[in-house]
């Protein structure tokens, strides 16, 4: 496992993160039981894995708690986020963080996001949300402060592109793959001049899980004129990726390409199956993909704005 420093924070995580929400919160969107979604955490850290991501949504923090039970707390990089609204009190704030650590079994966060800001919401979370975080990081309750987009509507990171500017965020979560890569322009740029500690999610969701979906998406792109029909194979659009000196599945070179974007820190990697996070930890273990894929993804895709790949 490869460990990088996450930006001006300085915290040194594993370039894969776990991430304990999306389609499968470590399993118990998908049926799973507590001990077998504990067990996907525990082999995950067995394997390397430091830096885990939750929230009070997901329902996954007491999984995360009991999954470090008996760890340092020194040796994992924990992540969790608030849902916040117009007009929250700041006891309201500081009982969601309260909650939050007793679910972790911790008495600190390293990072404590707002979550989900949308670019409407951002104005009042800067004046209204932000001090609250602050009070609480002098209390020594989190480490540092970050924020998360909501890629699913925000596609072209319109939250975030305010968020980049102010420079108050010492970490954020941004949605960035192979199909939507605008965050390179628009975010990357000034978040490596600002030294912004940067976390990847997106990097796989239904697109590079399920090939129905993926060409769904760009059969949808293609109509929209983001992408060129003639770039593309409509069956199997991104099949050229595959070959011998290439990736080894749509998933794999999803997580890889990724990795080595320039600003990105930690890929978020979310499972519910230990099959499918052994293969993700060797993914991201993988050299880059071959410059020439590299460069095509980059061509088909640099008009895309409007997906997420969801
Ligand atoms: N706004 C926000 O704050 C926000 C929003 C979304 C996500 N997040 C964070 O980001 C993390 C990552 O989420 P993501 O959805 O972006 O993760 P992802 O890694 O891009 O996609 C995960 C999905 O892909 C499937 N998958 C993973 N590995 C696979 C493999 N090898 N083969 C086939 N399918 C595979 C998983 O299903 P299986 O269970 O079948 O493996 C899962 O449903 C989340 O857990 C959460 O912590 C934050």
């Amino acid at each position: 496992m490869e460990y990088r420093i996450l930006g001006r924070t300085g915290l040194r995580v594993s370039v894969m993160g776990l991430g304990g929400g999306g389609h499968s919160r470590l399993g118990m969107a998908k049926g799973k039981t507590e001990s077998e979604s504990v067990n996907i955490l525990k082999e995950g850290i067995d394997a390397g894995i430091n830096f885990i991501d939750t929230a009070e949504l997901y329902g996954t923090e007491s999984i995360v708690g009991k999954g470090i039970q008996g760890i340092d707390r020194d040796k994992v990089i924990i992540s969790s986020k608030k849902m916040v609204r117009e007009g929250m009190t700041s006891s309201e704030v500081q009982e969601g963080l309260e909650k939050s650590l007793k679910n972790l079994g911790t008495d600190y966060l390293d990072i404590y996001h707002l979550h989900g800001v949308t670019p409407e919401g951002y104005d009042y979370c800067v004046s209204e949300i932000y001090p609250e975080f602050q009070r609480m990081k002098e209390k020594g309750m989190i480490r540092f402060i970050g924020i998360t987009e909501r890629f699913e509507k925000d596609y072209n990171h319109r939250m975030l592109q305010k968020g980049v500017d102010d420079g108050i965020w010492d970490v954020m979560m941004v949605g960035f793959n192979m199909l939507n890569q605008s965050a390179r322009n628009l975010i990357f740029k000034k978040s490596v001049e600002k030294n912004i500690g940067i976390l990847n999610m997106f990097a796989v969701r239904r697109a590079f899980s399920n090939p129905e979906r993926l060409s769904q998406i760009i059969l949808e792109l293609v109509e929209k004129e983001q992408v060129n029909h003639e770039d593309i194979d409509e069956k199997h659009p991104l099949n050229f990726l595959i070959h011998e000196n290439g990736a080894l599945s749509l998933t794999d070179a999803a997580y890889r390409f990724c990795r080595y974007e320039p600003g990105v820190h930690v890929v978020l990697s979310g499972t519910s199956n230990p099959d499918h996070l052994r293969v993700n930890i060797e993914s991201l273990s993988r050299p880059p993909l071959p410059e020439e894929d590299v460069a095509k993804i980059k061509e088909i895709f640099k008009k895309v704005d409007s997906v997420s790949g969801s």
